[in-house]
């Protein structure tokens, strides 16, 4: 059983405000111009990202996987966060190729384009096509999906 302690800051952690603070105080002060605007299109929550900005930089993660791209607002932040040496890169699964277009003039601003090679397809389809390449088993420095267990049970549409 929960304690009422843990109870309480269960809900804590999930109250609007605590949420709001969060935002106002960690992740704007943080958001560059650019992912601004993005998130500002796309007229949604932004979803706190640092620590992934922090994993993608102490792991120097290069070969990286994003899958549920929607408008790109995670996309973005890890493509301007690995290194832009012509070898960094991230394959964007989504099967929404309009929302991925939303975003697209966003990462052309940001000069991110040729890091980023979108697939359109169903999460599980792409994965296997690249699965079928030896080359990529276990090649990837770090995978990227606001639930990866949860896209694979809950929010994936197959
Ligand atoms: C929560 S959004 C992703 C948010 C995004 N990472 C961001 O930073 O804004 C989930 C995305 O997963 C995509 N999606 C859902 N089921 C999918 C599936 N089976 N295969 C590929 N994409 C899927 C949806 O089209 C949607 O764009």
């Amino acid at each position: 059983m929960m304690s009422l302690s843990n109870s309480i800051s269960k809900e804590l952690l999930h109250s609007p405000e605590l949420q709001e603070y969060m935002l106002e105080t960690v992740v704007y002060p943080r958001e560059t111009k650019l992912l601004k605007e993005l998130r500002l299109i796309t007229s949604n929550h932004p979803r706190s990202l640092s620590t992934n900005c922090l994993l993608l930089k102490l792991t120097n993660a290069k070969k990286t996987i994003e899958i549920g791209v929607f408008t790109g607002y995670s996309l973005v932040l890890i493509a301007l966060t690995i290194p832009d040496d012509g070898k960094a890169s991230i394959i964007a699964i989504d099967l929404d190729r309009d929302a991925y277009e939303i975003g697209l003039p966003i990462i052309k601003k940001a000069n991110i384009e040729h890091k980023i090679n979108f697939i359109q397809s169903s999460t599980l389809s792409a994965l296997d096509e690249l699965l079928n390449e030896n080359d990529n088993r276990g090649s990837f420095d770090f995978p990227s999906s606001k639930q990866t267990k949860l896209a694979i049970k809950s929010t994936m549409r197959e």
